[in-house]
Parts: C-alpha cells; sequence; structure tokens
C-alpha cells in the first residue's frame, strides 16, 4: 500500500480455497465490498423486472460466474478485477500471471483521453475535394456547431475536438466526415450519434450531397491505451521458457492463425472484465480486431521481446470503456462490482482491462510454451464437468427420470 494510497492489496493467499460465501465476507472486510452490496451479490444481483426495462421480450436473467482477478498491480495501484466467464481456467491463469507481474513491480499503463469519432457520410457530393477543402478550413466553426447539442458534456470539460474529412470515391462523390469528441467518462455512443445527425443536414446545406450515415466508429482509434509489463526468467521457470514464450510471439506476428488465436487470449481476459462491469463488449471486440489488421495484415495486439533477464511484454489497443451511463447504474451486480474495482474514471477502467488482457496472454503463452495448455487447462475443465453431471443428476431426479 502506498502512502498516498490507502488500497486493499490485491493479493490474498487462499481466497480460491474459500467458499464462495466467505469469499464475498472477506472482500467486505477488505473494504472493497459494503454489506448491501455483498447482500445482493448474494441474492442475485439482477431482478428481472429491471432486466424487463434493460431488453425487450424478456423471459429470465441469463447467469454467468462473476468472480474476481487477483494480484494485479497497475501504475502502482492494487485491484482486485471482476471478471465474468464461463471459461475455465481464464480467472485463475490471469491472475496467476499478475502475480508474476508483480514480482517485477506490475504492469505500467497509460490510456488516451476518451476520444471518440462520430461519422457522417455523405453521397453525391458535386466536387468532393473542394467539399472537403472548404470543411477543413472552417473547422473551428463545425466544431462549435457539434457543441451545441452537447452543452452538458460541453460544461464537464468534454465537447468537439476536432474533424477530418475523407474522400472515400470520388466518382459518386461520396465523403465521410470524422467528428472527434470527448466523452468524458461515457463510452459516448449516445454523444457522438446526436453529434452525427445533428451536423449532417448542415454539411449537406453547405456542401450538397444528400445525408448517408450518422453513427459512431467502433475503431476509436485516438482512444487507445498501452501497457506493458516485465517477467522475470526466473519468476517464469527458466531462461528456456523465456525463449519460447518470445518466439512464441513471434509466431503469432508472422502468421494469422496464429495470430487470431493469441488475441482470443487476451479478449478472453479483457471482456470478462468488460462483461462484468456492463460495458460494450461487442463493441470493445470489434475494434479490437478491427485494430489488429491496421496495416492491413492482422497481427497480434500484445507482442513479447527478451530483456536482459526474462520478458517484456506490450499490449496496445483501442478501448472505449465507460464509468457511467450504459448499464453502469441499472444493474446493481455491476454496481458492485464497480464497487470492489474501485476505479476513478473511464480511463483508469482502460488501464486495468488492458492489464488482464496482457496478463491472460502470458498466462496462454507461458502454458503453451511450456508444458502445453491441456494439463491445467483439463482439470479446471473436469470440475465443470463435474458440474454438469450434477445439474443433469438433479434434473433428471427432479422429473423423475
Ligand atoms: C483459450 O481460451 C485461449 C488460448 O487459445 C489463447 C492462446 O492460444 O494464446 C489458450
Amino acid at each position: 500500500m502506498s502512502s498516498e494510497d490507502p488500497r486493499p492489496t490485491s493479493r490474498i493467499p487462499g481466497f480460491y480455497e474459500l467458499p464462495v460465501r466467505e469469499r464475498i465476507a472477506r472482500l467486505v472486510e477488505h473494504g472493497l465490498l459494503s454489506p448491501e452490496s455483498a447482500q445482493l451479490l448474494t441474492r442475485g444481483a439482477l431482478p428481472v423486472e429491471v432486466a424487463d426495462r434493460m431488453s425487450e421480450n424478456v423471459l429470465a436473467c441469463h447467469a454467468l460466474p462473476l468472480s474476481v482477478g487477483l494480484n494485479f498491480r497497475v501504475n502502482q495501484r492494487d485491484y482486485v478485477v471482476p471478471m465474468a466467464v464461463e471459461e475455465p481456467s481464464i480467472v485463475a491463469a490471469a491472475s496467476n500471471a499478475a502475480r508474476l507481474v508483480r514480482i517485477s513491480g506490475g504492469f505500467v499503463a497509460e490510456a488516451d483521453p476518451p476520444i471518440m469519432t462520430a461519422q457522417i457520410s455523405l453521397d453525391g457530393v458535386p466536387q468532393p475535394e473542394q467539399a472537403r477543402a472548404r470543411i477543413h478550413a472552417e473547422k473551428a466553426r463545425w466544431l462549435e456547431a457539434a457543441d451545441r447539442v452537447i452543452p452538458s458534456m460541453v460544461e464537464r470539460g468534454g465537447g468537439a475536438s476536432d474533424l477530418e474529412v475523407r474522400v472515400l470515391e470520388p466518382e459518386s462523390g461520396m465523403l465521410v466526415v470524422h467528428v472527434y469528441v470527448h466523452v468524458g467518462d461515457a463510452m459516448g455512443a449516445n454523444l457522438v450519434d446526436t453529434v452525427a445527425e445533428y451536423l449532417a443536414p448542415l454539411l449537406v446545406a453547405e456542401i450538397g450531397g444528400e445525408v448517408g450515415l450518422r453513427i459512431l466508429s467502433n475503431l476509436p482509434l485516438r482512444r487507445c491505451v498501452r501497457v506493458e509489463c516485465q517477467v522475470s526468467s526466473e519468476a517464469l521457470g527458466g531462461d528456456r521458457l523465456a525463449d519460447r514464450i518470445v518466439r512464441a510471439s513471434r509466431f503469432a506476428e508472422l502468421d494469422v492463425f496464429r495470430g487470431v488465436t493469441h488475441n482470443k487470449g487476451i479478449m478472453n481476459g479483457v471482456d470478462a472484465v468488460a462483461l462484468a462491469l456492463g460495458q460494450d463488449w461487442r463493441a470493445i471486440e470489434a475494434g479490437a480486431h478491427a485494430y489488429a489488421s491496421l496495416s492491413g495484415r492482422y497481427r497480434p495486439l500484445a507482442v513479447w521481446t527478451r530483456s536482459e533477464d526474462g520478458v517484456v511484454g506490450r499490449l496496445e489497443m483501442p478501448l472505449a470503456v465507460a464509468t457511467v451511463g450504459g448499464s453502469t447504474r441499472v444493474h446493481a451486480g455491476v454496481r458492485a462490482a464497480f464497487e470492489i474495482l474501485r476505479v476513478q474514471d473511464a480511463r483508469e477502467l482502460a488501464t486495468v482491462m488492458a492489464a488482464v488482457g496482457l496478463a491472460s496472454n502470458l498466462a496462454a503463452l507461458k502454458a503453451l510454451a511450456g508444458e502445453g495448455i491441456q494439463k491445467g487447462h483439463m482439470k479446471l475443465h473436469r470440475r465443470k464437468e463435474a458440474a454438469s453431471t450434477e445439474a443433469g443428476i438433479e434434473r433428471s431426479e427432479r422429473s423423475g427420470a
């Protein structure tokens, strides 16, 4: 614990051996969960009446295991990280990797300011190149116009910050205007959609053509997160394993079939945190894979290189996440997850999610480059199999089969 930031440690040895209720009690004792939220988690955190207002044609709530990843330390702060995922071994593997990273000081991460992209496409614009130049020349006026429609975001320090125009197809006069908007701690989809819908007819009035689409882009290139960590060969289990991890990373750089699986392992961690915290994980997934392909070739989001005494991992990806809006307030389980995680804002949340992604990647590469994935995996898979057998037995007993 640092003196200016008295946060509970994320090291809770023996946590996995406790019964579920005692794990919750431990988080309460630890100061990470209020007794009220603990009760909510025990009872089930999403009443069907609330669910009925979140979606349509609702029948029930679809449950997933809600776990916590332990041992995480990011930018000198400890985090107990809520993760919702059905696949065995993801939480244990990420927690183990975080423990190894912790020995070398933890993860170092930075997130860009929360800038989202509004896209306005226009069709049939006469003289599209001149139109592009005209909009660019009046950039300040367009940004002011955009701000008019999102005054409360501007009041909170956000708002339109930049604009770009690209001609996509000169012959048909298709061009696209990007308006970059600082969305504060929101994911920002509603804000940028509002901006796009407001500006589109004004643009047509000025440069002609017809309004096309007005929607955010799920490739928020100006909202990336970068995270880095080091692990010593000693902590990994030797120089040979360190070398093999680096070769595994190189394999992912050279081959798309491996690259996509490598990235899937990263998203195991990122998505699990996203789900626990009520984030738009489809948007995150879409952005991640588009970013991986940006150079024209699908690439790993994280790469590993050798350092003098071990390995260094670096991950970079776009990450549009929120600490306000969406289901962050409606879903009591999500509120409890935020209580446990204790992040101040969306940028801090992005750094932690990226660290969990990098930890998941390290865990996978360490297993694959070492004894293979099946040994550890299968032990945990067998627990799940046993659970499904027990559930089957109960069901057939109830039905008298
Ligand atoms: C399984 O969910 C994820 C892995 O396939 C990732 C990887 O191969 O790097 C183990």
